[in-house]
């Protein structure tokens, strides 16, 4: 039976929460790779609204096993409050479980986040705030602090003092940025996560997956932030310090290339992007209002607006060589419903040359201006549809456009945040 993978296709916010949620009434287990709470997925139920940032969002079916992998970054605080407002919600979070190898967020990773965003200035990535590079930085660097860490009070000392002596320096004399991190209350507040999440604990991730694929079982790997984000193929250094990519699925949850089956790419029918960092589609007009306003374009995490564009053809040609994407799941399609004629990017016009690849060099890439197409909208609503066929004409004709241009079948289309607002195809 399938493992499959859902990636982010773009700059995320793509919609990977509701295609999660929807996949996983078939799924005995989701699982996710990567990122942390810097992730706002959003899962829309009847009249309740579910916005997840660490948990995976097959969380709303009791039967689904639900997984925090090795690759992810934990803020045990923001866990707990998760676990806490979804049995508010009525959700109950008790099939939750967390490997024993993924890495803690402390409080130093946070505001170590906030002073280099400070001292960066004018060069700012606009970061979370959430503390995600720091904690990825202090993992590549062997000095991080796992979750089953917790459970070795001799080493969680050890390592905590270290992080700690080392923090207070470089945040109050590099970053300029004075704070006093008190060992004893950091340790104290985490010894009481660490008792709250521990019957959650597991050993590893990687072998859960493996006996669940063997047994036959159906398991989702769900992606956070996306392509253009990621830290080795996104606009460096404007992205996220983690592997979106369908690759980094096999070494955020410890399971081999062959066992994965399936990898859909999560696309939005246009582009948004959060944060700072090239866009060459970005719509600086009313249109761009239009599409903010229209589709809720504000970060499920931070509140922010998100930035608005084109549909870029070329990054997505980009996204399915990095993916390998068996198929797409298109989102957001109604929010094109009123538009008189909408874009799509084929290629990058770079001086006097027309380029199809995208560009390693952000010099470059800042210099590229859209080659666009235009197609007729279809001026019609599409949210009320159920199959690919009652589409308007020009939507159809959209839809195989983004499919042949990206160069992978297109099997699902959502044109609504709501759980059933889905075209199966
Ligand atoms: P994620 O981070 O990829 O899970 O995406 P977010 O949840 O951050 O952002 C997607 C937003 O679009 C959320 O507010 C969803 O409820 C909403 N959404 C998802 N699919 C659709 C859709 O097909 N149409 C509309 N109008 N909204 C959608
Ligand atoms: P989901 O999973 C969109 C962006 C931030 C910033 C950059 C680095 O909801 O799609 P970080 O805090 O990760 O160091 O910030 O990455 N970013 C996201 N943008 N969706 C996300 O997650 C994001 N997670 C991080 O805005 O530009
Ligand atoms: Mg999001």
């Amino acid at each position: 039976m399938p493992v499959t993978v859902i990636v982010g296709s773009q700059w995320g916010d793509e919609g990977k929460g509701k295609i999660t949620d929807l996949l996983s009434k078939d799924m005995d287990m989701v699982v996710r790779y990567q990122g942390g709470n810097n992730a706002g997925h959003t899962v829309v139920i009847g009249d309740k609204t579910f916005k997840l940032h660490l948990i995976p969002s097959g969380i709303f079916y009791p039967n689904v096993r639900c997984v925090i992998g090795n690759g992810v970054v934990v803020d045990p605080a923001v866990l707990i409050e998760e676990m806490e407002k979804l049995r508010v919600q009525g959700v109950d979070p008790s099939n939750l479980s967390i490997s024993s190898r993924a890495h803690l967020i402390f409080p130093y990773h946070r505001l170590i986040d906030q002073a280099q965003e400070k001292k960066r200035e004018a060069g700012r990535i606009g970061t979370t705030s959430r503390g995600i590079g720091p904690c990825y930085v202090d993992k590549i660097n062997r000095r991080g602090i796992r979750v089953g860490d917790l459970y070795n009070l001799d080493t969680l000392k050890e390592k905590l003092l270290w992080n700690i002596q080392e923090k207070s320096f470089q945040l109050n004399n590099f970053y300029e940025f004075p704070v006093e991190l008190n060992f004893d209350a950091i340790l104290d507040e985490y010894l009481g996560y660490a008792r709250f999440i521990k019957k959650h604990v597991i050993d590893d991730s990687g072998s859960l997956v493996k006996k669940a694929a063997s047994e036959g079982k159906s398991v989702l790997l769900e992606g956070a932030q996306g392509t253009m984000l990621d830290v080795d193929h996104g606009t460096y250094p404007f992205v996220t310090s983690s592997n979106p990519v369908s690759g980094g699925a096999c070494i955020g949850v410890g399971v081999g290339p062959t066992l994965i089956n399936s990898v859909i790419g999560v696309v939005k029918a246009y582009l948004t992007r959060v944060g700072s960092g090239p866009f060459v589609t970005e719509i600086n007009s009313e249109v761009g209002d239009f599409l903010r306003e229209k589709g809720g374009e504000y970060g499920a995490t931070t509140g922010r607006p998100r930035r608005c564009g084109w549909y870029d053809a070329v990054v997505m040609k980009y996204s399915n060589q990095l993916n390998g994407f068996t198929s797409l799941a298109i989102t957001k399609l109604d929010v094109l419903d009123e538009l008189p004629g909408i874009k799509i990017c084929t290629a990058y016009k770079y001086g006097n040359q027309q380029i199809d690849h995208f560009p390693s060099d952000l010099k470059v890439l800042e210099q590229c201006e859209p080659v666009y197409e235009e197609m007729p909208g279809w001026k019609q609503d599409t949210t009320q549809v159920k199959t690919f066929d009652e589409l308007p004409l020009n939507a159809k004709k959209y839809i195989q456009r983004l499919s042949q241009l990206s160069g992978a079948p297109v099997n699902l289309i959502s044109i609504g945040a709501e759980r059933g607002k889905i075209i199966k195809l």
